[in-house]
């Protein structure tokens, strides 16, 4: 399940820059296909994302906080690019884009026990 997790959000972010280089070269039929790909990545991070959570005996305040920053992140991957195909400011996303990742990172990797890094 944390291989699938840690997968999904690796790959929605890779298609995320993808996306915002593709709009940046005027091809919007692309950057649409891969918008759609994202929602479904977005959907895959939440149900594994889910699915860890059930596998913890006792969900304390980090495990909440993981799960909100993680809906924070995909939230903002949305934003910021649907922000960006229409030309809109997307300064202030950017740094919550930063905050986030630094947290979620900070959270998933170093704070919380499980770990594709010390299995
Ligand atoms: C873009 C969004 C997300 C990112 C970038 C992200 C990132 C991560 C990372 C880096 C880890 C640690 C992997 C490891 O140690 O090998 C992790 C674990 C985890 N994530 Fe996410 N996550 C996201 C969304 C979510 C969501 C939406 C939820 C819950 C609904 C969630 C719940 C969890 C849980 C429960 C763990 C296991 C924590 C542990 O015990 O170590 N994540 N995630």
């Amino acid at each position: 399940m944390i291989h699938a997790h840690v997968t999904a959000w690796f790959i929605a972010l890779i298609l995320f820059f993808v996306a915002l280089s593709l709009n940046k070269k005027g091809k919007t039929k692309g950057v649409k296909v891969i918008q759609m790909i994202l929602r479904v990545l977005y959907l895959l991070i939440i149900a594994t994302g889910v699915g860890l959570l059930l596998s913890v005996y006792k969900i304390d305040v980090w495990y909440i906080l993981k799960a909100v920053v993680g809906i924070w992140l995909i939230g903002l991957f949305e934003m910021i690019l649907s922000r960006v195909i229409n030309k809109r400011r997307t300064s202030t996303f950017w740094i919550q884009f930063i905050v986030a990742w630094i947290l979620v990172l900070y959270l998933g990797f170093v704070k919380l026990p499980m770990s594709i890094l010390h299995p």
